[in-house]
């Protein structure tokens, strides 16, 4: 488990399954080498570094006795270096304590309490790592972690809150002495993030600013077995989770009350999307050419030639929204709609969309007893009269114990695989006989390789079903559909300025703003709608602006735009997945958002060889444009947010 912690905390948990494969354990880990990772499967240059590096990290940590903790700890920091700056960042922090631990302490042998404080931590650890946590302290019986920290992720917030549902409920279930309660305090803002202080065991990423007591100040309002969330990390949350309105608390150490929230569960939301617009969306703009190609072939579809059209694009680009067009459109035809969500958590958990989709359409609650479930699922899939070996593939697959009331199918693994895989298809197309369905893939970059064997089941014989598939992906996902008859590819592009303009006026419910901020925002978001709503939005929210009838005018000095908090964990989380490439697009930055390699040659301090490497990668990843081969070329930041 440790190494599986250990790639999650580089952002390389694609490669779990082939370092199990090759029986890499905890033991040999500091043992690798470059040829070691290249036989386990690591392709790509910049994973071998960013491994090696941090396989030298462990190499060069002499040990204690506290090995898996210690190893989270070391190990994810992977990319600093002692003399390392301090930094600027958003994080979300968790404060972790466990509940009554000075009675526990007057009550308990030394050495029992001492096994179970040990076991308290090891289970922190394991929770918080899966999630991508980075554990940064232990406090006796306090943990105090980070999530964004060193290596973000764009739903570090979420990510964050499901880790402290998890933990609560891995510390109740904790075979120890005694029953234990934790209470967890969740809180994001912006830190500065200094030097690694100490080596080895002690070794501690000092974080600076507020949030970290503040975290620790809510998980001292929080009730045992809770999770309180501040008001800065709820914003981030939209409806992903059921929430609890604690109202305004006084906190120690901190002026004025605070709101704070309890997190109860996630709730059931048709994914991501929607969860962050539950209070409706900005009127689309412009893609009119996209959303009637997409009716045309819902046409073609419905006449039983099934299509698939493939939409890609960007973080933000708009596919979602577009698809969102699609539905609403389609909202008065009788059919059936079926939406699969893969998630960045989730990208090796077997089936995880179809599994939730499943879930979601058989509304299994989560205070359902397991017979309540089996009924639900039992009339879902009578809908489509599924046979009942494959109800029963399929209750299994959602881990339904079996009541008796289904045979128990012996299977091998490999076949029982097959078989589901074969239920799910039917069953599809058992739906697609009775009424034309639409089916919505999202985020197919993020799918599980058994989802994606599903969906490549469905896109081969959507030709012969009244059915239409919309698969989106960002560009880093390539499909391997591409080029059959049924299949169609939709590149989203950014947006005109024109357009631009519109959709500011649409998010600020059609007020002008002050022509140099909206120049400002257009320049800055370059055509990325994301950009262009989170930038208008932090504009209208900042107390710069006051209205005055139809328009809003400016209070002060206009400076330049900062960064607003919703973007901050996705533009980090791209450029710490670069981390050998940071430091030659930090120098870049620096330099403008145009340079040329001549000039990036003269002023970075690296070798010629090790940059033109790094800004590869950047070109890789789609940080930066590049025109002419090096030494001629030119450089172009993709986000003139990103260049900044
Ligand atoms: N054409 C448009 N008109 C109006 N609003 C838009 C348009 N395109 C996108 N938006 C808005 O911009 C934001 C980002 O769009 P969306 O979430 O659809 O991007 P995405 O391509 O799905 O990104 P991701 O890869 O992160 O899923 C959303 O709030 C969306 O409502
Ligand atoms: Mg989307």
């Amino acid at each position: 488990m440790e190494v599986a912690v250990w790639l999650r905390s580089l952002g390389l948990e694609r490669y779990e399954a082939a370092f199990r494969e090759n029986e890499i354990s905890e033991r040999v880990l500091p043992s690798l080498t470059q040829e070691d990772l290249k036989e386990i499967g690591v392709g790509p240059v910049g994973h071998r570094r960013m491994l090696l590096e941090a396989i030298a990290a462990l190499r060069a940590d002499t040990g204690d006795n506290a090995p898996s903790a210690n190893l989270a700890v070391v190990s994810s920091a992977p990319n600093v270096s002692p003399e390392d700056r301090a930094e600027r960042r958003q994080v979300t922090v968790m404060f972790s304590d466990l509940v009554g631990s000075t009675a526990l302490s007057t009550r308990m042998d030394p050495e029992d309490l001492r096994e179970v404080i040990s076991s308290y931590q090891k289970s922190v650890a394991e929770t918080v790592g899966r999630f991508g946590g980075f554990v940064a302290k232990y406090m006796g019986d306090g943990v105090l972690i980070y999530f964004g920290y060193p290596q973000a992720h764009e739903d570090d917030a979420e990510r964050a809150v499901r880790a402290g549902l998890e933990l609560v409920a891995a510390i109740r279930d904790l075979k120890t002495h005694v029953a234990l309660q934790t209470r967890v305090g969740i809180a994001t803002g912006l830190v500065v993030v200094g030097n690694v202080i100490g080596s080895g065991a002690s070794q501690e990423q000092a974080i600076v600013g507020d949030t970290p007591n503040l975290a620790a100040r809510l998980q001292g309002v929080a009730e045992p077995n809770s999770v309180v969330v501040a008001e800065g990390t709820r914003k981030l949350l939209g409806s992903l989770f059921e929430l609890e309105d604690l109202g305004p608390q006084k906190l120690k150490g901190i002026s004025g009350p605070t709101r704070a929230w309890a997190a109860l569960r996630p709730a059931s939301v048709e994914g991501r999307f929607d969860a962050m617009h539950a209070s409706g969306l900005t009127d689309l703009v412009g893609r009119e050419e996209e959303l009637d190609l997409m009716l045309r072939r819902w046409s073609k579809a419905k006449s039983g030639d099934g299509q698939v059209v493939l939409l890609s694009g960007e973080a933000g680009i708009g596919k979602s929204r577009l698809t969102a067009a699609l539905l609403e459109r389609l909202a008065t035809e009788p059919h059936t709609r079926l939406r699969y969500f893969c998630s960045p958590q989730h990208t090796d958990s077997v089936l995880y969309p179809v599994i939730s989709q499943l879930e979601r359409a058989a509304r299994l609650a989560h205070d359902d007893t397991a017979q309540a479930k089996l009924d639900k699922l039992d009339t879902l899939l009578a809908q489509s009269s599924t046979p009942r070996e494959d109800v029963v593939l399929i209750a299994e697959m959602l881990s339904l114990p079996n009541d008796g009331r289904h045979p128990t199918l012996e299977l091998a693994p490999q076949q029982r695989r097959q078989h589901t895989l074969e239920a799910l298809r039917s069953q599809i197309e058992a739906l697609a006989e009775r009424s034309p369905v639409l089916m919505v893939f999202e985020d197919v970059h993020w799918a599980d390789p058994t989802s994606l064997e599903l969906f490549e089941l469905i896109v081969e014989r959507a030709s012969s079903f009244p059915l239409l598939a919309i698969v989106t992906f960002r560009p880093e996902f390539v499909p391997p559909w591409v080029g059959r008859p049924q299949v169609t590819l939709i590149s989203l592009n950014r947006l005109p300025r024109r357009l631009s303009a519109e959709m500011i006026a649409h998010v600020t419910g059609g007020k002008v703003l002050p022509q140099e901020i909206a120049d400002q925002i257009t320049n800055r978001a370059d055509g990325v709608p994301l950009f262009i709503e989170e930038l208008t939005k932090a504009v209208v929210e900042s107390g710069l602006l006051v209205e005055a009838g139809d328009r809003y005018v400016v209070t002060g000095p206009v400076t330049p735009l900062a960064i607003p908090t919703s973007l901050q964990a996705s533009l980090l989380a791209r450029l710490d997945r670069l981390a050998p490439a940071r430091d030659v697009a930090q120098i870049a930055a620096a330099l403008g958002r145009q340079f040329s390699h001549e000039l990036i040659s003269a002023v970075a301090a690296v070798p010629r060889e090790q940059l033109d490497d790094a800004l590869a990668q950047l070109v890789r990843a789609e940080l930066i444009f590049r025109r002419g081969t090096p030494p001629d070329a030119e450089y172009t930041f993709k986000h003139a947010l990103a260049g900044c």
